[in-house]
């Protein structure tokens, strides 16, 4: 029998996790549960409250134990029914010592077990009993569950799990596990799904999405992937986009397939980590700074307009002043149109956190803000060759915020390459999410472009 009630499902971390939760939340509707707001959930009205951790962010578990008690009290005053989920990688990593370090947690399940969960959560609500869940390997893709979906006009369609590099800094791996690809029939079928209910943009999802068809043996498998979405373009697909690469593994038939197919988009985002090549040699990341460099000279060579992304680390073990001046210099040459900048910490359990050599916070942070300083700069020189020209924006919300007494609406959205676009329109212009629409921007800002409707 369907239960009449309702869930909230908290996301912590990345797009991977955020498009395993669009599987929770539907797992959790199938059971007959219906969604609240966070306000609601926070008032006591969730049956369920999951959690999707995440093991990446630093001091994620202390942060997690802080949540689950706040919960905790919420349940205690206004729904002792109230089963608190946890799940992600967090989950994955503490196990069972999740249920000691927080007796509260009803229900802990991994990240390989989503398919589990109806199971687990009748039977916490039955014994009142915490249930633990944590396999060791995949054995059914979350893709092969329902979703309830965040958006219809851009969709989350994983190509790939797990990761087989060691990056040493990393926790991914000994969490996620070795890389499993999904047959790209069964990538095809979601793909046509999605698009015949609506989605406009689709972003491929994978740890490492340029090694997708490794496990098939078929190594170009990713290019081929991206050159079929031509195919869907009739079909309303307007936007492709995926995410990760990892440079090691970044061949020029994915830049060509790039290149040519026109909607793919023109947006790349490769995790440089470092620009000394001592460094990236002690990330175990397996490629040099000059061959780094040399993948994005070849993506501009066919993608002039192509935006390109980073992730970088800063004060990984050992790394000199002589170091991460490589990385100022490598982030000089590579004009990245934007970078997540982290501060290395400590994940436990990782060979880079073993290590004695690690680098005082006070040196961290000053480089850390001396980096910033450089992107600043190098993003806003991108952002300000805007101004004046027209791109096409993809509407992304329909609720704009009225600006003054005036009766104009400002709407958000994304270019094709990527850069977040407000843009005013009259009250009354009838636009949805998922629109394409010119905007002529008039001001450019570091993390957006200001413009009007053409
Ligand atoms: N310390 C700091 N940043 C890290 N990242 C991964 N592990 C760590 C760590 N131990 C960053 C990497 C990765 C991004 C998702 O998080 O830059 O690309
Ligand atoms: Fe972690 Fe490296 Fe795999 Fe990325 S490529 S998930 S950083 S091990």
């Amino acid at each position: 029998m369907k239960k009449q009630g309702y869930y909230y499902v908290e996301t912590l971390g990345c797009q991977m996790n955020a498009h395993d939760s669009e599987r929770i939340a539907g797992v959790l509707e199938e059971m007959g549960y219906k969604p609240c707001s966070e306000e609601e959930a926070l008032e006591g009205k969730a049956d369920i409250f999951a959690i999707n951790t995440c093991a990446v962010r630093e001091n994620a578990s202390n942060k997690l134990y802080g949540h689950v008690s706040q919960l905790w009290e919420i349940k205690r005053k206004n729904n002792p029914d109230m089963i608190i989920a946890v799940g992600g990688c967090l989950a994955q990593k503490d196990k069972e010592n999740m249920v000691k370090r927080a007796p509260d947690v009803d229900v802990v399940f991994g990240t390989y077990n989503l398919q589990g969960l109806p199971k687990l959560i009748k039977k916490a609500q039955k014994t009142r009993k915490a249930q633990v869940e944590i396999l060791p390997r995949l054995v059914q893709f979350p893709s092969e569950l329902s979703a309830a979906r965040q958006s219809k006009h851009s969709a989350w369609i994983s190509i790939s799990m797990g990761c087989n590099n060691t990056c040493t800094y990393c926790i991914v791996p000994s969490l996620r596990g070795r890389e499993r690809d999904r047959r790209i029939g069964d990538v095809l079928s979601e793909v046509e799904e999605v698009v015949a209910n609506g989605a406009k943009e689709i972003t491929f999802l994978g740890q490492n999405v340029n090694t997708y068809g490794s496990e098939f043996g078929d190594r170009g498998l990713f290019a081929k992937l991206l050159r079929k979405m031509a195919d869907y373009e009739k079909d309303g697909l307007k936007r492709v986009r995926f995410t990760s690469p990892h440079p090691a593994a970044f061949t020029e038939d994915v830049v060509l397939a790039m290149a040519e197919t026109p909607n793919v988009m023109p947006s790349l985002h490769m995790p440089l980590q470092s620009g000394s090549d001592k460094v990236l040699r002690e990330m175990r990341r397996s490629y040099k700074s000059e061959r780094f460099l040399n993948i994005l000279k070849m993506v501009r060579q066919n993608i002039p307009d192509a935006a390109v992304t980073t992730d970088i680390i800063v004060g990984f073990p050992g790394e000199t002043e002589e170091d991460f001046q490589e990385t100022l210099r490598v982030v000089e040459e590579a004009r990245f149109a934007s970078a997540y900048t982290f501060q290395y910490s400590i994940r436990p359990g990782t060979l880079a956190g073993a290590r004695e050599d690690q680098i005082p916070k006070e040196i961290v942070q000053e480089r850390f803000e001396r980096l910033l300083e450089l992107q600043n700069k190098i993003t806003l020189e991108q952002q300000k060759t805007f101004e004046g020209k027209t791109v096409e924006v993809m509407v992304n919300s329909n609720h704009g915020r009225k600006d003054n007494q005036q009766k104009e609406l400002t709407l958000s959205g994304y270019t094709r390459d990527a850069r977040l676009t407000h843009f005013v329109v009259s009250e009354g212009t009838k636009l949805i999410p998922g629109d394409l629409v010119n905007v002529e921007v008039n001001h450019a800002a570091p993390y957006h472009l200001v413009g009007t409707l053409k």
